[in-house]
């Protein structure tokens, strides 16, 4: 065979290999049998020092033709080999999207927030601002601010987690209402606030009692407030969480805070006055605390009484969430049980 036929078979056989060739390994494998150093055509090449002047470019542009075109069809089968393992892999890591999907338990808000939002939503509508106040309170703010003295016999109505002689969980929300009375600049207008949060106090947990719960304050500061103010208030509240046709009932009763101060029923939401075992057979259900703040708090809040007055109040979030919902055990609250808290999704 002259070089040209050793080129021509050369030619033949390598592209028939390179057609079965499955895998990149024997591709690889076939370009440097090909054209390696050692390889078939370098070998050949190498005969062209015995050819004459007139055959030596005849022969080179066909070992480069050849060169060129086992390049291109090289890059083909590298593609084709490349574009078989991608299919494989994606055949093999498939989705079967028609697979039943894992079904995802959905958190939601905790009745009591559900209830404290409600209530918050309505009072910021009235301009009201709402703010936080400290679990771990003053005998100070707790107390002696809200006009209970050291030996005030008032003070056992509220039985106390004491942490030192100073120091104690606060019994109830009340303690905000000196805390954003001193903080409130009174030359720029009065004041209206809640403040929403949990108390403590110690109690034997059962059906109606926790020794840990929530409250809302509520407070109003300004020149020429009113009873009337309060009622005004208290019933469009009131009627918004539990329904227009609600009548409210108010009843003397003591806060050392406040100054007359009165306990607020309102007409039975389920049985509408009649008598039920909501309302315990009397068609009136007491609702919350409230009162015109007394003197003395405004005045050791820097506050002249007789130029300031105000209003007050104390929601149970407990209370109007069992009312409302039915619950009979305030414990379910705090149980994290999630068949009682899905009740409320
Ligand atoms: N602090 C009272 C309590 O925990 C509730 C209360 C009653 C708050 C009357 C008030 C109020 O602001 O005016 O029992």
């Amino acid at each position: 065979m002259n070089l040209q036929e050793k080129i021509e078979d050369l030619r033949k056989r390598t592209l028939s290999d390179l057609l079965s060739v499955a895998d990149e390994k024997t591709l690889n494998n076939l370009r440097t049998v090909m054209l390696g150093k050692k390889g078939e055509l370098t070998e050949i090449l190498k005969g062209m020092k015995d050819l004459t002047n007139e055959e030596r470019p005849v022969i080179g542009a066909l070992a480069n033709a050849f060169r060129d075109e086992f390049g291109a069809k090289f890059e083909a089968k590298k593609l084709e080999i490349e574009q078989a393992v991608m299919n494989a892999a994606l055949e093999s890591e498939s989705l079967d999207v028609t697979l039943p999907g894992k079904a995802q338990k959905k958190g939601s808000r905790h009745i009591l927030t559900q209830t404290q939002e409600e209530i918050e939503e309505i009072f910021l509508g009235m301009g009201y601002e709402i703010v936080d106040g400290y679990e771990v309170e003053t005998d100070h703010y707790n107390f002696e601010r809200m006009n209970l003295p050291k030996d005030h016999p008032a003070r056992d109505m509220q039985d106390t987690f004491y942490i030192t002689n100073e120091v104690l969980l606060r019994t109830h929300t009340s303690p905000m209402q000196a805390r954003t009375m001193d903080a409130h600049d009174f030359s720029k207008g009065g004041l209206r606030m809640i403040a929403p949060g949990r108390v403590y106090r110690r109690d034997t947990d059962d059906a109606t009692h926790s020794h840990q719960f929530h409250q809302i304050e509520g407070l109003v500061v300004d020149k020429n407030i009113t009873m009337a103010d309060l009622k005004g208030t208290l019933d469009l509240v009131m009627k918004k969480m539990f329904g227009q046709e609600r009548e409210l009932r108010w009843r003397p009763s003591y806060f050392p805070f406040t100054e007359p101060s009165v306990e607020v029923d309102i007409s039975c939401f389920k049985c509408g006055g009649k008598g039920c075992n909501v309302c315990k057979h009397t068609g009136w259900i007491e609702i919350l605390g409230a009162g015109m703040v007394h003197p003395n708090v405004l005045e050791m809040s820097g506050l002249d009484s007789s130029v300031y007055s105000g209003f007050a109040f104390g929601l149970g979030q407990e209370r109007i969430a069992m009312l409302r919902y039915g619950i009979n055990d305030i414990r379910g609250f705090y149980q994290g049980d999630v068949r009682f808290l899905e009740q409320f999704d």
